[in-house]
């Protein structure tokens, strides 16, 4: 049932098509063999869901942490402008993302991704600790740059508010272990849960968006009632009328079939461009892997790359447009901005200034878009459309949900698993053991001897 007044995201793959890209591009029939593999790896993935392997879905169904998320969110509001999200990957994509989209005028979010010290003094530099609150985001509770953040960050608060620094922070991490809930637990600190079966890139939908967003002030109950629209759609429409199925249906035909190894993922919407940066996680580390299911290697996966329309246009499409023939673009439209900015009427005599007075910047804007569109097309460039009506919280939603359901049905398509993240771990273990973690002392040694081997330095 479509409730009111709301629009869904529609996808348009006109660009894509045989008749309009040449050999490039995917014939009707293909696509109609692609929804038929698509139906299979739906029904293995809810087979996924319904066993409680996966956990992506079943979240939105969850009112009382939705509730607590939004409680606690609303908590930290109360005491700070600044929320600190102390987390990298999955732990802070997704919160940024909705920050950058939603544009929120009244309280902002700093996140603490990186261990730069640069950096981080950066971030910190004329912070007021007493108006300032932390939210740490760890799955694991252990990733290094987290916990090393986390220890600078405990002083720093301590030391300008005292004992009560406590009431300033949150801990979110998975129900049952890892040292964060340890440290929350002796501290004092709530610690809201991660459910055990959602991966850090697929958890913005849980306290880790979701806190933070409450702390925005942005519409959660919007956010979570796009995502279950999108959800119905995406598990009921037919799929050729299926906005999830047909757009992941051509990228994996076009990755597997035309040699498409990379999809570039172009917002014509400044605020979009961090949701892109979210999305580029999702494809890129569920996607990348050596072995399929059966333990064979495979080695799959599509380079996703972030592109800024009409910026990027002259930056990058001069390599999407002449160079090699190994790209699909996809687009963020988006149809009615919340804002316009008209382009005054003056010096109309002069050619290049004349045509555009009268005109707005939201104008000129969809015709960058679409002649960029268009010119890729003409030169035999796949290329789809996702067309935003507008850009909010439901729409997010959307769009979040839209993206999680696809990347898992590329999982199944590919036959690999999507939700985890060997290559990921290999690196959080070799920086255990090169900063001298307990436990770690085999991995250090084997570490130490590969250092030993010569290196081609000039
Ligand atoms: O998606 C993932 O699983 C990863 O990108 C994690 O989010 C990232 O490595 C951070 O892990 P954690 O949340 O355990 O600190």
């Amino acid at each position: 049932m479509k409730a009111k007044g709301v629009e869904r995201v529609r996808l348009d793959y006109s660009g894509c098509l045989k008749e309009r890209v040449g050999s490039a591009g995917l014939g009707r029939g293909d696509i109609r063999l692609g929804c038929r593999a698509a139906a299979f790896a739906m029904r293995r993935l809810r087979q996924g869901l319904d066993a409680g392997q996966y956990g992506f879905d079943a979240i939105l169904d969850d009112r009382r942490m939705i509730a607590a998320s939004v409680r606690e969110g609303q908590r930290l509001a109360r005491l700070a402008d600044v929320l600190i999200v102390n987390g990298i990957g999955g732990s802070a994509l997704g919160p940024l993302a909705l920050q950058s989209a939603m544009r929120p005028q009244k309280r902002r979010l700093i996140a603490l991704d990186n261990v730069d010290p640069e950096g981080f003094a950066a971030k910190l530099a004329g912070l007021d600790p007493k108006r300032t609150a932390v939210d740490v985001i760890t799955k694991s509770g252990s990733t290094a740059e987290t916990m090393a953040n986390l220890l600078i960050l405990l002083k720093w608060m301590e030391r300008a508010l005292g004992p009560r620094h406590v009431h300033h922070w949150t801990a979110t991490t998975d129900p049952k272990k890892g040292d964060l809930l340890v440290l929350a637990r002796r501290l004092g600190i709530p610690a809201l849960a991660i459910p055990e079966n959602v991966g850090g890139r697929f958890s913005v939908l849980t306290p880790v968006g979701l806190l933070p967003a409450a702390f925005l002030g942005l519409d959660v109950a919007a956010l979570v009632d796009g995502a279950r629209l999108m959800r119905r759609h995406c598990w009921s429409a037919p799929p050729e009328k299926n906005v999830g199925v047909l757009g992941v249906v051509l990228l994996y035909l076009l990755a597997t079939r035309r040699q498409r190894s990379i999809q570039v993922l172009m917002p014509y919407a400044d605020g979009l461009l961090q949701f892109a940066d979210w999305y580029r996680q999702l494809w890129a580390e569920s996607l990348g892997k050596r072995v399929d299911r059966r333990g064979r290697k495979v080695e799959t996966g599509q380079t996703p790359v972030t592109s800024l329309g009409a910026t990027d246009q002259h930056s990058q499409v001069q390599l999407y447009m002449e160079g090699p023939q190994d790209k699909v673009v996809t687009f963020l439209e988006v149809e009615r901005f919340r804002k316009e900015v008209a382009i005054p009427k003056a010096h109309a005599d002069l050619a290049s200034l004349g045509y555009l007075g009268g005109r707005s910047l939201g104008e000129l804007l969809a015709a960058e878009k679409r002649g960029t569109e268009i010119a890729l097309t003409a030169a035999g460039r796949p290329n789809f459309t996702y067309r935003l009506p507008t850009i909010n919280e439901h729409v997010l939603g959307q769009l979040i949900y839209l993206f999680e359901f696809q990347t898992a049905i590329a999982g199944e398509l590919y036959g690999i698993n999507a939700f985890d993240q060997p290559g990921v771990e290999a690196g959080k273990v070799a920086a255990f053991a090169l900063m001298g973690r307990k436990g770690y002392e085999a991995k250090a040694a084997e570490l130490r001897q590969a250092a030993h081997q010569p290196r081609a330095v000039v």
